[in-house]
């Protein structure tokens, strides 16, 4: 059984270190896909401050459909260049936004959300989903938010490939 420790960190750059160690813990050995996600998703939900949702979307083949996620419900499909969600997939490049309501075409789905990041996953070239994080707080998401995330994100992708 798996414990997520409590995280002591003196600033982001080792809050996301040992994020990852504990990610990394938690899907080891597993590599079933919504098991995984699911995880992932509680554990940086309830590891880091200041978010309102937390979660996934899968790429279906022709959109994104909401998968594991910690937050309100949300909406369930996402058109590939829709949204800041549908923006990172068609991109290849992690979103960060200041200000939800400055982005233009931002899908509101938790009307708390004022800053948020997307950060596309893909498995070389084909396209696995996005990972996805909001917060209530205005600019919440920096460069070190970036680089954590898209860590983190790796360390998804990567489970599902490793035996
Ligand atoms: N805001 C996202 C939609 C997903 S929710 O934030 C959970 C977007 O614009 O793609």
């Amino acid at each position: 059984m798996f414990n997520a420790a409590p995280i002591q960190a003196a600033n982001k750059s080792e809050l996301y270190d040992e994020l990852a160690e504990q990610a990394r813990g938690l899907l080891h050995g597993e590599r079933d896909r919504i098991a995984n996600a699911a995880n992932f998703a509680a554990l940086v939900y309830h590891a880091l401050p200041d978010l309102n949702w937390a979660g996934f979307y899968f790429y279906d083949g022709v959109e994104l459909v909401v998968g594991p996620f910690q937050g309100k419900p949300a909406c369930v499909r996402i058109a590939l260049g829709k949204g800041v969600c549908g923006t990172a997939a068609t991109t290849r490049q992690t979103q960060v936004v200041a200000d939800v309501d400055a982005f233009p075409g931002h899908i509101p789905c938790d009307s708390a959300s004022r800053s948020e990041v997307v950060v596309p996953l893909y498995d070389g070239e084909r396209l696995i989903g996005v990972w996805d994080v909001d917060s209530p707080r205005l600019a919440r998401f920096d460069e070190a938010d970036r680089a954590g995330m898209e860590r983190l994100a790796g360390i998804f992708v990567e489970s599902l490939r490793a035996a």
